[in-house]
């Protein structure tokens, strides 16, 4: 595995490769969910690169920038485990300079939900995503489902810049409990790990009424609250389409069913899709 630090870098070991890249960005502290898109990266493509990179443009004022976990020695040697080719570890300096050119989010889509909650955050995602993809060359981009919000966008701007890459959205990987697998879970007191269940609990109750035959969204988001007491604070439970429109009755295989909640310090987020 070769580790670069510098776009030029990366240039340089890029001009080595043939056969197709599957690229895997990351924020690092990386845990099961990032493995399982690097092996999926893996088996489906001839060089793996990853990069590991605390992008300071999606966190807000206020937000958990400098205490986001930072895990580089043992980031490492599970890409190195994981049989990556190009681990991407750059600085701030090497990744932005001042002034920018900056990509806005979609003035709909990008701005409900996680984009309502937190403004701005979307835009400085797609920047970085931005950047990412075009010195990755990659074929295949890899994104897991957890951030179903931030998967639609980059799907999205693909689209809209005709940039030439194929998004892979990839299974939420959950531990033995069904807490869906995230770098944030990290900050979870033993206690606040029990309570942080009622996310995914409140999701299977959901899934269970559509499956006897309940679609009406109200009457499930209703259901879901009672589930969601444990959490210190509910942000949003939302029912939409696969282009995020809010929907009054679920739709087979066109629904996604979300849900942000407080749980101690982090802010947590989980989703099915139905
Ligand atoms: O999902 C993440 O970890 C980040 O938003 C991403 C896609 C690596 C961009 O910084």
């Amino acid at each position: 595995m070769v580790i670069v630090r510098t776009v030029e870098a990366l240039q340089k070991a890029k001009k080595e490769l043939n056969g197709s890249i599957g690229f895997v960005p990351t924020m690092g502290a990386l845990h099961q969910g990032h493995l399982s898109l690097i092996q999926q990266a893996r088996r489906e493509n001839d060089t793996v690169i990853v990069s590991v990179f605390v992008n300071p443009t999606q966190f807000l004022e206020g937000e958990d920038l400098d205490a986001y976990p930072r895990r580089e020695e043992a980031d490492t040697k599970i890409c190195e485990v994981a049989g990556v080719d190009i681990l991407f570890m750059p600085t701030i300096e090497q990744m932005y300079e001042k002034d920018e050119l900056c990509i806005g989010a979609p003035a709909i889509r990008g701005y409900i939900l996680e984009g309502e909650k937190r403004p701005g955050h979307f835009d400085g995602m797609l920047q970085v995503v931005m950047k990412l993809l075009n010195l990755s060359s990659a074929d295949r981009a890899y994104f897991g489902k957890k951030d179903a919000q931030q998967l639609a966008l980059i799907t999205q701007m693909v689209r809209n810049y005709f940039m030439d890459v194929e998004i892979i959205p990839c299974e939420i990987v959950r531990d033995e409990n069904g807490l869906a697998l995230s770098s944030r879970n990290a900050y979870l007191s033993a206690e606040e790990k029990e309570r942080a269940l009622c996310l995914s609990r409140a999701l299977k109750r959901a899934s269970k009424m559509v499956m006897a035959g309940e679609f009406d969204v109200d009457v499930i988001k209703a259901q879901m609250l009672e589930v969601l007491q444990e959490a210190d604070r509910v942000e949003y439970v939302a029912i939409v389409d696969r282009s995020f429109k809010a929907l009054k009755k679920v739709e087979i295989g066109n629904t996604i069913i979300l849900v942000a909640a407080w749980v101690g310090k982090p802010r947590l987020i989980d989703n099915i899709w139905i």
